[in-house]
């Protein structure tokens, strides 16, 4: 049983809860895919930093490239975030053979297809489950549950940090700047919360959605995206009086060869299920023409929720890896269908 060396680039919330479930889940895993995980190195900024859990130090390195250009390591687990140097990172690993699985929805949303176009000519695995709406096996559900449908709307709350925001605010009557900061410190923002609270972070992930959901390559400029930032707390108690709780909501919609993408906020009428999910929770409404209406509810960001779906694609990868099936999973690929926006 020659075990499978992983490298990880990124150790912070997400990696940690990596680190944490592929050793405490450890004998869980190797009964799935029948081989040893291993996390054989791992990619910080700053070895020295003090950290939530323990790891052997002549595992950190602050080299991307002594992962990388390492000939023993089997994956890549990308965690660290950013695109440029990250996207560079990747194409680099795949083009030396090694799988990849991403929960860097930036990335994907802009580089998906020429990530796993470079992926499938190296018969190689990408797989970004945790990219969208973190503990929710959403992609999963849209790309295999839904195969056999023709998927017309999907909409939904799709960050954590922005309901956790908005849920203080309705539920507590708290500050906005304050709710922010408790996010910030429990590890659901993004390095730079503005792309959370301006709805940039929204509009990725329903790129990504929205593709997969349609088989239709769609382009983060087709989204229309508002924040939240601008909202009052007095703003938000007023429409709680009347009757409405004020969600950040993601909307996709496709009629025949057209499409809508957007993110805003919206008042939501309080007897309807998305006004009741709170806190860091996403939820995402999918309606299909034969199957109706189906609803997705869990946590959208944070360490082990985040970590589940990671490490969900690394079993994936693995299995594919005993069956010799890498770089074939069609599912996950874009399609270049083009369809129009109403700018078009
Ligand atoms: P953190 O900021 O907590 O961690 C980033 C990690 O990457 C740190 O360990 C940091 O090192 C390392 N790192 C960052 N840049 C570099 C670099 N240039 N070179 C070497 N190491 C680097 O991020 P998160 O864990 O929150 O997020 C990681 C990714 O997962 C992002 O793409 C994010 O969008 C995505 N994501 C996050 C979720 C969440 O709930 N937080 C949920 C879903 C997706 P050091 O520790 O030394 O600073
Ligand atoms: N910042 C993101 C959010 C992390 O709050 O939803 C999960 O993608």
């Amino acid at each position: 049983m020659k075990p499978i060396k992983v490298g990880l680039l990124g150790l912070g919330t997400v990696g940690t809860g990596v680190v944490r479930i592929v050793e405490g889940h450890q004998p869980d895993l190797q009964s799935q895919v029948g081989s040893p995980i291993v996390i054989e190195k791992v990619l910080v900024q700053n070895k020295s930093k003090e950290r939530s859990i323990s790891i052997h130090p002549d595992k950190l390195t602050e080299d991307a490239w002594d992962i990388i250009h390492n000939p023993d390591i089997d994956v890549i687990v990308e965690v660290m975030g950013g695109i440029e140097t990250t996207k560079g990172y990747i194409l680099e690993a795949l083009a030396r053979g090694k799988h990849v699985v991403t929960a860097n929805k930036d990335l994907m949303a802009l580089h998906g297809p020429e990530i796993i176009a470079a992926a499938q000519e190296n018969n190689c695995d990408v797989y970004y489950e945790a990219s969208v709406a973190g503990g929710i096996p959403i992609i999963r559900t849209l790309v295999e549950g839904f195969s056999s449908d023709r998927i017309t709307k999907i909409m939904g709350i799709v960050n954590g940090t922005t309901n956790y925001i908005l849920t203080k605010m309705s539920q507590e009557g708290a500050a906005y700047g304050d709710v922010l900061k408790e996010a910030q410190e429990l590890g659901y923002a993004e390095a730079d919360p503005t792309s959370d609270v301006e709805g940039l972070d929204a509009a990725r992930k329903m790129t990504i959605l929205a593709t997969l959901g349609f088989r239709a390559n769609v382009a983060l400029e087709d989204v229309d995206v508002k924040g939240i930032s601008a909202i009052t707390r007095e703003e938000i108690l007023y429409a709680k009086r009347l009757g409405y709780e004020v969600k950040l909501l993601g909307i996709a919609e496709r009629q025949d060869d057209y499409i809508s993408v957007s993110v805003q906020p919206t008042m939501v009428k309080a007897s309807h299920p998305i006004a009741s999910v709170n806190g860091v929770f996403n939820a995402v409404y999918v309606y299909g023409e034969a199957v109706g209406e189906t609803m997705f509810y869990g946590p959208g960001a944070g360490e082990l929720p985040t970590a589940t779906s990671v490490v969900a694609d690394l079993v994936a990868v693995v299995k594919n890896l005993k069956l010799g099936v890498n770089g074939k999973q069609e599912t996950l690929a874009y399609n270049e269908k083009k369809l129009k926006t109403d700018e078009q």
